[in-house]
């Protein structure tokens, strides 16, 4: 995999007007810059569960210096339109509080197929949550930020699904035992991560609450979604576990999906106010 689609050096940043951004964008970007910057921990982590498999291995070095470039970008932004977020402070608080174990040798998933469906949960997440977010962008160079990015999230999905693909041939691992995987790793985006970031970019002043910090973070994060990234999302989470991505299971779960994220947006906006 060629590193650099994109640079830094790419964007326009003198053409940022901060008067085209609003409070909640910009929170939930210093955010999404933390635990994007994050990811040389994850890499560490996967080189371990992954041992001996040098194709991987090679692709998940230069899966992070991508990742890392999503933080760098997004801070930078967040830093021009607000210049006492500095991200490297909000980074080193950020991971003084959580911090993921790079010392496991064996997949928090149960086996290597599991991690790969997890990591392309990630993916799923990531890919839909930049369109969306470019989609509503206001200020033109996040958007071309997060175009780019969306771009990079969705071939990591093909990345690790290419390497799941690769692992089912030997490991078998279930459609229902992935689905199993992959609804519990997309439970996890309310656990600490997102919240410490939020918290640690947007609100170190007060004491961290966990419940606080996810709510603060998810009202202003879920509203961005227009139903048809979240049918997307559905159909990448469909086709990593194995399942039709055309039947009527996949119409009823969009559906189901989309009816749970508006409701959550509208109680987590109805508990704000
Ligand atoms: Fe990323
Ligand atoms: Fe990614």
């Amino acid at each position: 995999m060629a590193y650099k689609h994109w640079s830094l050096d790419d964007l326009p940043w003198d053409q940022i007007d901060p008067h085209l951004v609003d409070l909640d964008t910009l929170q939930i970007i210093k955010a999404a810059a933390l635990v994007e910057y994050n990811a040389g921990d994850y890499g560490a982590y996967l080189e371990n569960v992954f041992a001996g498999d040098a194709i991987f291995i090679d692709a998940v070095q230069t899966w992070v210096k991508e990742e890392v470039q999503h933080g760098a970008a997004l801070g930078k932004w967040a830093g021009i339109v607000d210049p006492a977020f500095r991200l490297e402070e909000a980074f080193a608080l950020f991971r003084q509080h959580y911090r993921v174990n790079i010392n496991a040798t064996q997949s928090l998933r149960g086996s290597r197929c599991g991690e790969l469906v997890a990591r392309c949960m990630v993916e799923t997440g990531t890919s839909s949550y930049y369109t969306a977010i470019a989609d509503r962008a206001a200020c033109p160079v996040l958007k071309r930020i997060c175009q780019h990015i969306a771009a990079d999230e969705h071939r990591h999905y093909k990345l690790f699904y290419d390497h799941l693909k690769r692992y089912l041939a030997q490991d078998r691992l279930g459609r229902f035992s992935r689905l199993r995987i992959a609804l519990g790793r997309i439970a996890e985006t309310e656990d600490d991560e997102l919240a410490y970031a939020f918290w640690a970019a947007n609100s170190a002043h007060q004491p961290y609450d966990q419940g606080t910090a996810i709510r603060a973070y998810s009202r202003r994060a879920y509203s961005f979604y227009q139903r048809r990234h979240v049918e997307r999302g559905v159909a990448m989470i469909f086709k990593a576990c194995g399942f039709n991505g055309q039947s009527w299971i996949f119409k009823g779960a969009s559906r189901i999906a989309w009816w749970m994220l508006d409701r959550r947006v509208k109680r987590l906006a109805q508990a704000a106010a």
